[in-house]
């Protein structure tokens, strides 16, 4: 995409010269840690959708909260333009330059700084990746409290600067719940230290919350404190195939009831999310796509096997007894757990099979969940855009799935081509229809540079006004991450 209609470049801002460069390579010392070479720069200018891309002409990563510091501090003052970057595997345009900005890539601080094994306090670097961190919890017992389809390449800081919600949500909340503390660089050159060990403190603001998801617009994540849970001994996933979308909420309702204090995930894929992935995965469905029109995957984790083993089979039992679930698979061993989640977390990969993908990712009430994705296929039917097997048409498909536990829908249309006429079908028509439903325009992607323009269909005037405020309060020379929501 271009954004020349969208957003100007600020003329407020410098321009990166010589003398620039000449600064930073003197707070950083080596030359592996500034990248200017034209095809270096191109991972971090571009986003995971390819639907993004920025011209920054430098990335720095510094290996220390100091070298961020004087980073940050020389940028306000010459007022140049900052993106705070992780993984970039961020979904709203968030993470990638708009015009010129410097990225500072948060990559080379990527160490665990402490672990303390009777608390499950794990402090770490801001750019640990999520799943080194995750690996070296499960050494230590314990699991990180968020998981997500990117684990692989997301950092710590980037899952936080995000708040990002992912697959176990429901089981262990959010992180607003689960970070205890943050280090992060202000725009002043302020670092603030809350990298604590409490799981209660109630002395004044929760200041750390201002920065989980901000997205990079207040100051520089560089380290997180965070409870981790013990790891469950038991795991067991269930891959169900029901009829109707009513169907899924009655399921849903009874996993919790009998499931209880076991149900870790609640997931649900509608049948075209599954067609797409297995076109994608080149694989047959574990159980058939284009045979049901939802699919459910549910996790249990616990302590004792034979009980969860008994409480899974059981629910299961009951569900298909009363006519709720169609078909179903249960987990034999690690191996074909780990197969039925890709069922889930290749959807995201699957639904760039044409070569872009527009994500709307929101929380309804759960009742309404699913409209959103046959409203938006019918106006696309309409248009005449879609068509999964004609090449011809711009749209592959629009597809539905998400956490449903937590009430968060991600709708998914796979396109051919990024074009203006797609996103004027699409645009405000979903972020309408969600402030119809009083639901919110992002569960857990964040604003980013997509939705800035959007953020009056979730938020009030007043709220838009506080944050703007804080924002100004922060960052009075606006370089932390701009053209994006604030
Ligand atoms: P980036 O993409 O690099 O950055 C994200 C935002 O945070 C940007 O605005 C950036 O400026 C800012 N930022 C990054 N690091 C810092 C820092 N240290 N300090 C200040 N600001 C910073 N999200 C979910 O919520 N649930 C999911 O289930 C989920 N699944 C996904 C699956 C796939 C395959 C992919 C590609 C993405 C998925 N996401 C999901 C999107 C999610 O937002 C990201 O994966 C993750 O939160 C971003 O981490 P990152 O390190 O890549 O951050
Ligand atoms: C997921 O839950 O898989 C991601 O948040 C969704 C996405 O890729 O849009
Ligand atoms: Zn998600």
């Amino acid at each position: 995409e271009t954004y020349a209609d969208k957003v100007k470049w600020n003329p407020e801002f410098k321009k990166l010269d010589d003398e620039d460069i000449k600064y930073f390579t003197s707070v950083l010392n080596n030359a592996n840690d500034i990248i200017t070479d034209e095809q270096d720069l191109l991972f971090y200018n571009e986003d995971w959708m390819r639907k993004y891309k920025g011209q920054s002409q430098l990335v720095l990563k510094p290996r220390t909260t100091e070298q961020v510091l004087e980073i940050i501090l020389y940028c306000n003052k010459n007022k140049l333009a900052v993106v705070p970057q992780g993984g970039n595997t961020g979904l709203v345009g968030g993470s990638v330059p708009v015009f010129d900005e410097i990225v500072l890539s948060l990559a080379n601080m990527n160490k665990i700084r402490s672990f303390d094994d009777v608390s499950g306090i794990l402090k770490c670097d801001a750019g640990l990746i999520l799943e080194n961190a995750d690996n070296f919890l499960a050494e230590n017992g314990y699991i990180f409290p968020l998981d997500l389809g990117a684990k692989g390449s997301c950092f710590v800081g980037g899952v936080v600067a995000t708040n990002a919600g992912g697959l176990r949500l429901l089981r262990y909340g959010s992180l607003h719940g689960s970070v205890l503390g943050l280090e992060a660089v202000l725009p002043d050159g302020t670092i603030y230290n809350s990298m604590h060990s409490l799981r209660k403190d109630n002395t004044g603001y929760d200041l750390k919350q201002l920065l989980i998801g901000s997205e990079g617009t207040l100051g520089v994540i560089t380290g997180v404190s965070i409870l981790c849970p013990s790891r469950p001994q038991a795991v067991n996933v269930a891959f169900l195939a029901v009829s109707s979308y009513e169907a899924v909420q009655k399921v849903f309702v009874g996993a919790r009831k009998e499931l209880l204090e076991i149900l870790s995930a609640f997931e649900f894929m509608d049948d075209k999310s599954q067609i797409l992935t297995a076109r994608h995965l080149g694989l047959e469905h574990p159980i058939e796509s284009g045979q049901y029109p939802f699919y459910i995957l549910i996790e249990t984790s616990g302590s004792n096997k034979d009980h969860d083993d008994e409480k899974l089979e059981t629910f299961l039992g009951n569900m298909m007894e009363e006519g709720l679930v169609d078909d179903g698979i249960i987990a034999q061993d690690e191996t074909q757990l780990k197969s039925l989640w890709t069922w889930r977390e290749a959807i995201s990969e699957a639904s760039t099979i044409g070569g872009g993908v527009y994500k709307y990712d929101v929380s309804i009430p759960l009742a309404d969940l699913y409209s959103l994705v046959e409203d938006t296929s019918a106006r696309l039917k309409e248009a005449g855009m879609v068509d999964i097997d004609d090449d011809s048409k711009p749209v592959v498909e629009a597809i539905g799935y998400g956490h449903v536990g937590d009430g968060n829908l991600h709708l998914n249309v796979s396109v051919r081509e990024y074009s203006k006429a797609i996103e004027e079908v699409l645009e405000p028509f979903v972020y309408e229809w969600i402030q119809n439903k009083k639901g919110s325009i992002s569960a857990e992607h964040g604003l980013g540079f997509q939705k800035k323009n959007y953020i009056g269909y979730s938020k009030s005037d007043v709220e838009i006004e506080m944050i703007k405020d804080i924002k100004n309060h922060y960052d009075p020379n606006g370089i932390m991450n701009p053209y994006k929501y604030v």
